[in-house]
C-alpha cells in the first residue's frame, strides 16, 4: 500500500524531472503544487497531510491522484487541473476560456489603489477575463463601481460564476457589471469612466514564449495581437481618449519590452502625465496616463 508520503516523495521527484526537462517552467515549485493537487483530491490542509503522512491511501484515492499528476506532467498549468487561482487572495474560478491571472497583476492593482481613495468612482476593465482585476479593486473600494468586458462569452460567463461566488467576500457585488464586448463596441458613446483599466493581449504571434510553460495551454485570444503584439494596445489607447471623463486615467498592462512603444502610443494619442511602474520582477510592465482636462 502507498502512503500519502510516499505518493507525495515520488511526485515531487517526478514534478522536479519534468521542471529539469523543461515541461514546467521555472515558475514551478514541485513540492507546493504536490500539496495542492493532495488536497484537492483527499479534501485534507498541508497540516494534515503533514501531520498524518503515513497514513495510507485506497486505490480510488491512488487512481485520482495519478491522473492529475500526468496531467501536470504534460505540462498542463495546475490552475487549470484544480479549477481554481488565488488572486489578490481571493480564490477564483479558472477555465481555458480565459487567461490564468498573473502575481504581476497585482502590481497594477496596488498602483491604481496608490493613486485612488475610496472616493465614488467608475471603473472599466477592458479583457476581464476571470474579472480579476475588476474583484480584487471591488475589494478593496467598496465605493467604486464596475463594468468588465471581454470578447469570449465564455470568460464572460466565468467572470459572472465568480461574481456568486465571491458574493461574501466583496461587499455590494451588484455594483460589479460584465457583459460581452469587442473592446468598446457595446459601451454608449456618451458612457464616461474615472478609470479604464486593461491587460489585453500583447504577445506577437511568432513569440516563442507561445509554445513554453503554462501559456502553451492557455487562449491565444488572451495573448496574441497584431502589429507585433501592439494592434490591440494601439486600439484601447485611441477609443479610450472618448469614454474617459476629464483626466481620468488609463492604465495598461504590457509585455516588458514594450513600455516605450506604449509611451509612444499614449503620447501620440494626446495623453499626459506618462507614467511607467514596474512589476514584481522589476520590469517596466505597467503605463499609465491621464487624458483631458489637464
Ligand atoms: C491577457 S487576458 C487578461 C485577463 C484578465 N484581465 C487578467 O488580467 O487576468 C486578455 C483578455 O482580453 C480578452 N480579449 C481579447 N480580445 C478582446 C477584444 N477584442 N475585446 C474584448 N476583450 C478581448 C481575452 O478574451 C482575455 O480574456
Amino acid at each position: 500500500m502507498i502512503t500519502i508520503y510516499t505518493w507525495l516523495a515520488n511526485a515531487v521527484k517526478a514534478l522536479e524531472k519534468a521542471k529539469n526537462d523543461g515541461i514546467l517552467d521555472g515558475y514551478c515549485i514541485p513540492k507546493r503544487e504536490v500539496y495542492y493537487l493532495l488536497s484537492h483530491v483527499l479534501g485534507k490542509n498541508s497540516a494534515y497531510l503533514m501531520a498524518f503522512g503515513e497514513e495510507q491511501l485506497n486505490d480510488v484515492e491512488i487512481a485520482q491522484l495519478n491522473h492529475i499528476l500526468e496531467q501536470r506532467l504534460e505540462g498542463r498549468p495546475i490552475a487549470y487541473i484544480l479549477g481554481i487561482k488565488e488572486f489578490w487572495s481571493l480564490p477564483l474560478k479558472v477555465s481555458q476560456a480565459t487567461l490564468i491571472p498573473r502575481p504581476d497583476t497585482e502590481s497594477l492593482i496596488e498602483k491604481i489603489l496608490e493613486l485612488y481613495s475610496n472616493k465614488a468612482l467608475s471603473v472599466l476593465d477592458l479583457g476581464t477575463g476571470t474579472g480579476a482585476i475588476v474583484f480584487a479593486l471591488a475589494k478593496e473600494r467598496p465605493n467604486w463601481q464596475f463594468l468588465g468586458v471581454d470578447l469570449i462569452s465564455d470568460a464572460v460567463d466565468l467572470a459572472l460564476e465568480n461574481k456568486v461566488r465571491l458574493a461574501q467576500l466583496i461587499s455590494d457585488i451588484d455594483r460589479i457589471d460584465f457583459r460581452q464586448s469587442n473592446w468598446f463596441d457595446t459601451i454608449d458613446r456618451e458612457e464616461c469612466f474615472d478609470i479604464i483599466v486593461s491587460n489585453p493581449p500583447y504577445i506577437c504571434e511568432s513569440d516563442e514564449h507561445l509554445s513554453q510553460g503554462d501559456v502553451r495551454f492557455e487562449p491565444k485570444t488572451a495573448l496574441v495581437s497584431l502589429a507585433n503584439g501592439l494592434a490591440d494596445l494601439n486600439h484601447i489607447t485611441k477609443s479610450a481618449k472618448k469614454h474617459l471623463k476629464k483626466g481620468g486615467h488609463l492604465f495598461l498592462e504590457h509585455g516588458y519590452l514594450q513600455h516605450e512603444s506604449v509611451k509612444t502610443l499614449f503620447l501620440s494619442h494626446g495623453y499626459k502625465n506618462i507614467q511607467s511602474y514596474q512589476d514584481y520582477n522589476g520590469k517596466d510592465r505597467i503605463t499609465f496616463a491621464q487624458y483631458g482636462g489637464l
